[in-house]
């Protein structure tokens, strides 16, 4: 269990790259064991989560290489999965266990999923309603919490319309759509992020779109692809953020997925007078790649809330801990979302940024830090609960701190990115 230390700092300066985008690498790799024939992936996700699906994509008798952040998968076709005779484990990553639940029901076999203790807390109703709906039967710990015991079935197609935004939610019913017979539709009452649909009609599935519904037709032939992953602008996002938090700072960040349904957090950060522009921009399988350049200005603050807060539910961590640097403050509502993610990130935020001297007022759907006039923030001991997110906020928010700041349990940031902390050091100015 290391311990990071992060210094304060006068600028960030520079160009870099993060790793593949966390979402579209667990996507590429699940279709690609679906599909007929090999895929290759370059800037596959470094991310300790996209590993957990590849891990379980092995035990299900997918044969799969990996060499840097290359990744060759060699596919078995739509029925080629094989039962595995030990749990399968997601390890800390609810797109593995929620997606792949999607994909198991469909199976002709019973299959386990597990993860660690976080994912065992995370909840599972919210994919297990709508595919016992379709046929599948799934057991789970009193309450919905894994592990999961999934036995497929021939699955009906269904019309759903999603009670809570989540993406993994929607996938995992598009995902358990092709093993049925006809066509599967989910509604949207508010918009997530599209990887999945994408990443479908990439690999030869036909998807369409009728206002905000998503519906997928059953049983078609998959085609292994060869496909480049554009870097994850929510791990991209901190490196944002420290640019500022820290005057003087401009940097570079190349090669960054700027999906639509993705990328609410630039036109916030924006709209607060973040200083952003976006270089290069092109189209690639259907998914928008761009350089993000951002120069230090001083930000407004101001509040989140409504549909916006789905657009950037995993950024949300690194913008409140840019509240005690604006002028106003920052209010997220809600958001109560945040509370079932890797960790309770509402109370996580909180607890920590108190210990760096903010003012901030916790509520049941988000919080509320106090800006600028409230007073400068000071190293301290942080307490990542073993949440990545949790980790890199905080390595931001120190860099303005006054004196050092100590990040319990740094390595739990490999879960989405590995080299973070070394990359972070890199480009900072003392
Ligand atoms: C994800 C969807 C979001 C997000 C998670 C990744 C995905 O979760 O927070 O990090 O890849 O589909 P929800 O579906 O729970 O909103």
């Amino acid at each position: 269990m290391s311990k990071q230390i992060v210094r304060p700092a006068r600028a960030i300066q520079g160009a870099l790259e993060v790793p593949g985008d966390k979402s579209i690498s667990h996507r590429y790799a699940m279709l690609a064991a679906l599909a007929e024939g090999p895929s290759e992936f370059s800037h596959f996700s470094a991310a300790a989560d996209c590993r957990s699906t590849l891990n379980c994509l092995e035990r299900l008798g997918v044969k799969i290489q990996t060499e840097n952040s290359r990744v060759r998968i060699q596919g078995v076709g739509l029925d080629g999965l094989r039962k595995s005779r030990r749990a399968l484990n997601a390890g800390n990553s609810g797109t593995t266990m929620r997606l792949l639940t999607g994909i198991l029901s469909g199976q002709e076999f019973s299959s386990t999923m597990d993860g660690d203790a976080s994912l065992r807390k995370r909840p599972m109703r919210r994919v297990m309603d709508p595919l016992t709906k379709m046929g599948a039967r799934i057991e789970a710990r009193e309450g919905g919490y894994a592990p999961l015991k999934i036995s497929g079935a021939r699955l009906s197609p269904i019309e759903y319309t999603l009670p809570v935004p989540s993406a993994q939610v929607k996938s995992a019913v598009l995902l358990a759509g092709l093993f049925t017979d006809g066509v599967t539709s989910v509604v949207e009452p508010v918009r997530t992020r599209d990887h999945t649909e994408l990443a479908l009609a990439e690999f030869g599935a036909k998807v369409d779109h009728v206002g905000r519904t998503v519906r997928i037709h059953g049983r078609p032939r998959l085609e292994g692809r060869k496909l480049d992953v554009p870097g994850d602008l929510s791990s991209a996002v901190f490196f944002l953020a420290a640019a500022l938090v820290l005057p003087e700072s401009n940097i570079v960040v190349r090669n960054v997925g700027l999906n639509p349904t993705r990328s609410a957090v630039l036109d916030v950060l924006g709209s607060m007078g973040a200083a952003i522009r976006l270089v290069s921009v092109s189209s690639a399988h259907g998914e928008l790649v761009g350089d993000i350049s951002i120069r230090h200005e001083p930000l407004r603050g101001g509040v989140l809330e409504g549909d916006t807060i789905a657009h950037l539910i995993d950024e949300l961590p690194a913008i409140a801990v840019l509240g005690p640097y604006t002028e106003q403050g920052i209010e997220i509502r809600n958001a109560a979302e945040l509370r079932v993610k890797e960790s309770d990130r509402i109370a996580a935020l909180a607890e920590n940024l108190r210990r760096m001297g903010a003012k901030v007022e916790e509520r049941p759907d988000g919080l509320r830090v106090e800006g600028r006039s409230a007073g400068r923030l000071h190293g301290a001991e942080i307490e990542p609960h073993g949440d990545h997110r949790m980790a890199m906020a905080f390595a931001v928010a120190a860099l303005g701190a006054e004196g050092e700041t100590s990040i319990r349990d740094a390595e739990c940031a490999a879960v989405s990115f590995p080299d973070f902390f070394s990359t972070l050091e890199h480009l900072v100015e003392r």
